[in-house]
């Protein structure tokens, strides 16, 4: 009903994983360009192996899936297609996390990643009139260590990656263990964020917020559990970076009339809706907020006002924002 609403409003995407967009027809095809063997017979089949109980289910194969990413112009295709894609659904900002220790872990240099993902987005800029910035993430499943080594090569890349995050394996990987290196990436300027609240408890918000100093929070749900932690969040204007489709796939919820999206908004938070890892989990950004609004029959109003928290959130140069909104 509100689908050329969604379609007409300029939107930022705020919560991608640039490997998450991996489509199986781009999966074979750099599977064959690059001769590696996939453990599936067609692109059918890939897709039917997407049923997933949680996180861990899921980022087992988005692991696997990843794996045919070896050239410079492997980023970059993957990183263009997903632009392409964004542009087809009016957005105008993307800040794309990757996660280059699930490539630098199998031999791929870092600046190989960095340099096909930053040439897509120069040319997206330049011919899709979309802009994008980088938003590295440490995997929380490896040790600090691994961290502090994949921030030091990120040094060298400080003009073409704005931010750094965390994400993977939320449960069993709280914030804390990531407390000195986020501190050193805050100390060299980068913006800061960390997925929290997605599996994990509230304590880990708590802990994202008190320990990492972040600046913005990657999915929250849980954070609804504890009064307290909303108040905080709202006070402070923290965004929430939402996203209904990763949330209803990872049976974080277990449908979407469920989701807390109106409760977070009746409570005064900041959300934004976002694809997480679109090409696993069924839909691009419009197709996030076309199912969410459907499920909590969300009003124009309040529609408009989650694109608008987007800009708002998002790292933008104010000037860019106040054009947009
Ligand atoms: N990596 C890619 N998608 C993720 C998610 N939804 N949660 C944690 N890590 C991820
Ligand atoms: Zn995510």
């Amino acid at each position: 009903m509100n689908d050329a609403l969604i379609r007409s409003l300029p939107k930022c995407e705020l919560h991608i994983h640039i490997e998450g967009s991996l489509e199986p027809e781009l999966m074979f095809a750099l599977a064959r360009r690059n001769g590696i063997a996939l453990p599936y017979e067609s692109v059918e089949a890939v897709r039917r192996a997407y049923q997933f109980r949680n996180l861990q289910d899921f980022l087992d194969i988005y692991y696997q899936g990843m794996s045919v990413l070896i050239t410079e112009q492997d980023f970059y295709d993957l990183a263009f297609a997903y632009l392409e894609r964004a542009k087809a659904d009016n957005v105008r900002h993307v800040e794309m996390f990757f996660d280059p220790q699930g490539h630098t872990a199998r031999g791929v240099a870092f600046e190989t990643v960095t340099d096909g993902l930053s040439r897509a987005i120069a040319d997206a800029e330049r011919t899709l009139g979309v802009s994008a910035c980088l938003v590295m993430c440490f995997l929380r499943h490896l040790d600090e260590a691994s961290a502090e080594k994949t921030l030091d090569e990120a040094l060298a890349f400080k003009d073409r990656i704005v931010g750094i995050g965390l994400d993977s394996s939320e449960a069993g990987h709280p914030p804390s263990k990531f407390k000195r290196v986020f501190g050193r990436a805050r100390d060299a300027g980068f913006f800061v964020t960390a997925h929290a609240g997605e599996e994990g408890p509230a304590s880990y918000v708590w802990e994202a917020l008190d320990e990492l100093g972040v600046e913005r929070i990657d999915h929250g749900n849980r954070a609804m559990e504890d009064e307290t932690l909303v108040g905080r969040l709202v006070r402070e204007k923290m965004a929430l970076t939402v996203c209904p489709l990763s949330n209803l796939r990872l049976r974080v919820v277990d449908d979407l009339s469920h989701h807390p999206l109106r409760r977070m908004m009746d409570k005064g938070l900041v959300v934004t809706v976002n694809s997480d890892d679109p090409a696993y989990f069924g839909g691009y950004v419009n197709q996030n907020y076309r199912e969410i609004s459907e499920a909590l029959a969300l009003s124009r109003e309040e529609i408009a006002a989650i694109v608008r928290n987007g800009f708002h959130a998002s790292l933008m140069p104010d000037e860019e924002k106040k054009k947009a909104l």
